[in-house]
């Protein structure tokens, strides 16, 4: 029998118990088709929250999205009474995990907040109250609730700078917030029974954690010691069946993709280019010869045309620098360029260096857009744009040479910084 009981007879809400005392009260959005406007989902999400019960008091863990708050409390009401509960866990203060919040604290105005550090100043732009009761927590805090207790693990940017895990250590169960948590809808509930999930799992980790790699890392130091016989997350499957795999998948993911051939104290430098009567192109070959002078920088180029974005992603995500070659076309940089730019938000490009160039017959706007774009994205730009009026002289070869040049220098450290006029810019 693969069903679990999530409503009686009558279409009532039940809560679901993963042991004697923590109960699944969540809700399931069946029809979601896109969450937070980038993820898309082919059959909705859930909304997990939990109860664990002590022999002192119970502690309800996270809520859901508002429209699913009747749910949320028939399920909560099936296992405790509002005077009962002691303590509220917030893992993630994201509105799809505390829609439900303001009238649970009404319902159980007992009950004692935990949130994280970094949780407090959204929780008062989120409840939009002067008068907040809570406990800031960090990694090591516990909450006892007799025979049961909570720790907290501070996990940030997993999927907010608040995020934090809360561990049931006579349970051996994590409750994990958004982290090994993905968009996936299916009344079984648990991932031994549920229906073949692993391509949401991957998905929601490229898009939601992938850009926080080094926070994953740090997480899974924190995670990785603890004995566990479930991981509860606030999205998707449960994971009690082989809950170390998921773990395992995060240590995967989140180390480099690509097998490292570089030797010690080399750079990377990727340049790419797309070029239309082949002057932007004439550019990138004579950036590409003046980089490779630098002895400990690996250089490539590629043109654009020629690839798809996804690899370049990878790469680019393990470069140490990202130049990028692009004309201007109706004042603008050209879409192939917007495109690969644009599939960057999924990587981490903070402190990288950039450097952009281009040919253009009139104004020459592009190089400027994607330079301003780069530092929006946190690379440095710290040398100029380099931009050539339709087809580069001799001189400007020389110029495009001396340019790539510095920018390898830059990387390994040889070239002198330079003060930058942004009115030039
Ligand atoms: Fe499920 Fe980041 O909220």
């Amino acid at each position: 029998m693969n069903s679990v009981r999530l409503v009686d007879e009558e279409g009532v809400p039940q809560a679901v118990a993963l042991s004697e005392r923590v109960h699944w009260v969540g809700a399931l959005d069946p029809n979601l088709r896109t969450f937070d406007i980038i993820l898309k989902t082919a059959n909705g999400t859930s909304y997990n929250a939990y109860v664990v019960r002590g022999s002192e008091g119970v502690a309800v863990i996270d809520t859901v999205k508002e429209g699913f708050a009747s749910d949320f409390f028939a399920r909560l009401e099936c296992v405790a009474d509002y005077a009962e509960i002691k303590v509220i866990v917030l893992n993630h203060l994201e509105p799809d995990h505390t829609g439900a919040l303001p009238e649970l604290m009404k319902r159980a105005p007992q009950a004692q907040l935990f949130i994280s550090q970094k949780a407090q100043s959204m929780l008062k732009g989120l409840l939009k109250q002067d008068e907040l009761s809570f406990t800031p927590v960090v990694t090591g805090d516990k909450v006892s609730l007799g025979d049961r207790s909570l720790e907290f693990l501070h996990t940030p940017y997993l999927h907010w700078p608040d995020t934090q895990c809360t561990y049931a250590p006579e349970e051996a169960m994590l409750f994990s917030g958004d982290v090994f948590g993905c968009h996936f809808c299916d009344n079984r509930l648990y991932n031994d029974k549920v229906g073949d999930f692993r391509f949401s799992f991957e998905y929601y980790y490229a898009h939601i954690m992938r850009p926080f790699k080094e926070y994953v890392v740090r997480a899974l130091e924190l995670i990785e010691p603890l004995p566990l016989k479930l991981i509860a997350p606030t999205h998707g499957p449960i994971l009690r069946d082989r809950p170390q795999h998921y773990i395992q998948r995060y240590r995967q993911l989140s180390t480099p993709a690509l097998h490292n051939e570089l030797r010690p104290n080399q750079k990377t430098l990727l340049i790419f280019y797309i070029s239309s009567y082949g002057n932007t192109r004439r550019m990138a070959e004579a950036i590409y010869q003046g980089a490779m002078q630098v002895e400990d920088v690996r250089v490539s180029l590629y043109d654009l045309e020629g690839g798809e974005v996804a690899p370049f992603v990878d790469l680019i995500e393990e470069a140490d620098g990202l130049v990028l070659g692009t004309p201007t076309i109706n004042g603008d940089a050209v879409k192939p360029i917007w495109d690969l730019l644009s599939s960057l938000t999924v990587v981490n490009l903070k402190n990288k260096l950039g450097g952009v160039f281009g040919s253009y017959g009139w104004t020459g706007e592009g190089v400027r857009l994607v330079e301003d774009r780069l530092r929006g994205l946190k690379l440095r730009v710290p040398i100029q744009g380099l931009r050539v009026k339709l087809i580069p002289t001799d001189d400007e070869i020389i110029e495009c040479k001396a340019f790539g040049l510095e920018l390898a220098q830059e990387l390994t450290g040889v070239r002198e910084s330079r003060v930058i006029n942004f009115a030039d810019l």
